[in-house]
């Protein structure tokens, strides 16, 4: 299926699905998970943890800083917390293409008594660093960046925190954590305040470490069913060190939509995917999927590190068109590409709103998925916030780039699993980033293998949509 020299990606129209499967794990969770050990009182010892290239470069960025880190075996890694006593690097730190990695360290160099600089590839270094700039400075530290709007290397010159209170400008989940984790290591209380629901998992360590803070939400108007958040203010203590523990990651519900998607979309597929991550502030794409029309079940089965896992039961038909934006959002922010692919295979239009930070994720994700569902032969309207398509003609097999993308590259090659002919996905080195073994499992699936059809975990699948919501 993959071409290891060129990179490529060859897809061909698929069968129904009938699949079980695992994804591995979170990527957003692992990279926390490295970074709370890291600065622990002792050993903790992540398992599941993500192998690929984004969260390989915390540890490595880590390392650099003195933190001993093991990888017994993969997806085991061990880490021996020093506090947050980091030693100066002797050389630049490569944070690759992971944005995560470079905003989240800002926050913890910002209060060492060293200077440090972060570069990143040629994608990272397009990358807006100034919302992690401004409050960082305002903590104390200086930083700044050497690319042009305030793009990276970005150069952290750490010293003495004061806590703050910040209101995020925009919805972002490494704004919020690179903040909070400053707050650990500043003078008295930082709060932020959000008021739009980003991802969660950075305050739910916060709480297995055993770390207190104080989460306090304001909702508007007197509570009518469903309520809508004006705020949330997440206030943290300065001088707290985590208490070393052991963390399991949950697999990543960003890499299951794929599937999710590629059985949701083709009537007589069955998929379960197990030990995915079902945390409230990351399952918008099974809202979405609902609100199209798919047949959906999930069960949160355990949630031991406070990170709520389970299984995600699907069963295909034919998709309609929907409406995504305002706080739904960020929910569903990594899932867009293939949401998108979704809309194109879905009868009518399916609109987008309110997703300009997708124009500076690791490409313009707005233009890459227009520019391939166009190739596809899809009719796509962009707007500056987002795109409305209209769905429901047979896609054309397509040469199509994967812009550097690893969701660019992964949307389309299930787009590829729907169309007629052949299509081809250039670049997908970018894969290794968020999903190792990305295209063995479609391999797989591709054939049929990896049948479950015999275990549903969840019954009474007929009775639909369990969780309709209106954005
Ligand atoms: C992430 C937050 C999101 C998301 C990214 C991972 C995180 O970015 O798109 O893939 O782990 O905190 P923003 O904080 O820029 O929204």
């Amino acid at each position: 299926m993959k071409s290891a020299t060129k990179n490529l990606i060859k897809v061909r129209r698929c069968p129904a699905i009938e699949s079980e499967l695992t994804v591995p794990g979170d990527k957003s969770i692992s990279h926390r998970a490295i970074l709370l050990s890291a600065i622990s009182n002792g050993r903790c010892t992540i398992t599941n943890c993500l192998e690929g290239e984004d969260c390989r470069s915390t540890a490595r960025a880590m390392r650099q800083l003195g933190v001993a880190i093991e990888t017994p075996e993969p997806g085991t890694v061990i880490v021996e917390g020093n506090r947050g006593i980091f030693q100066a690097p002797s050389e630049d730190i490569d944070c690759g293409n992971s944005g995560t990695t470079m905003r989240l360290m800002a926050g913890l160099l910002a209060p060492q008594g060293f200077r440090c600089r972060l570069t990143g590839d040629p994608s990272l270094s397009k990358r807006p660093m100034r919302r992690v700039i401004y409050p960082l400075e305002e903590m104390g530290a200086r930083l700044s960046a050497e690319g042009a709007l305030q793009c990276p290397p970005l150069v952290v010159e750490g010293g003495p925190l004061t806590g703050i209170t910040y209101r995020l400008p925009v919805a972002s989940a490494q704004v919020k954590s690179a903040v909070l984790l400053a707050g650990l290591f500043a003078k008295g209380q930082t709060t932020v305040i959000e008021t739009t629901r980003s991802r969660d998992h950075t305050e739910r360590m916060f709480e297995y470490f055993l770390i207190k803070f104080n989460r306090e939400d304001v909702w508007e108007g007197s509570s009518p069913s469903p309520r809508k958040l004006k705020e949330s203010r997440i206030t943290v203590e300065g001088g707290q060190v985590p208490e070393s523990r052991d963390f399991r990651v949950p697999g990543d519900i960003s890499s299951a939509a794929f599937w999710l998607v590629a059985a949701a979309a083709k009537p007589g597929s069955r998929l379960l995917v197990k030990d995915v991550g079902l945390n409230p502030t990351r399952t918008g794409i099974i809202d979405v999927l609902i609100r199209m029309g798919a047949c959906i079940r999930e069960v949160v089965e355990s949630s031991p590190h406070g990170e709520p896992a389970g299984t995600i039961d699907i069963k295909g038909c034919k998709l309609q068109g929907t409406v995504i934006h305002g706080a739904e959002i960020p929910n569903v922010i990594d899932e867009i590409p293939i949401i998108a692919v979704a809309a194109a295979l879905a009868e009518g239009k399916t609109t987008i709103r309110d997703a300009s930070e997708l124009r500076v994720k690791e490409t313009d994700r707005i233009a890459a998925v227009a520019t391939n569902l166009r190739a596809m032969g899809v009719e796509v309207e962009e707007f500056p916030d987002g795109m409305a398509i209209t769905g429901g003609k047979p896609l054309k097999g397509a040469k199509l780039q994967s812009f550097g993308d690893h969701r660019i590259a992964m949307a389309f090659a299930v787009a590829g699993m729907f169309a007629t002919g052949e299509t081809v996905i250039e670049d997908t080195a970018c894969v290794q980033t968020s999903y190792p073994g990305f295209a063995e499992t479609l391999k797989l699936i591709q054939k049929g293998k990896g049948i479950g059809r015999r275990t549903p975990v969840i019954s009474s699948l007929e009775s639909k949509s369990r969780r309709r919501k209106t954005p």
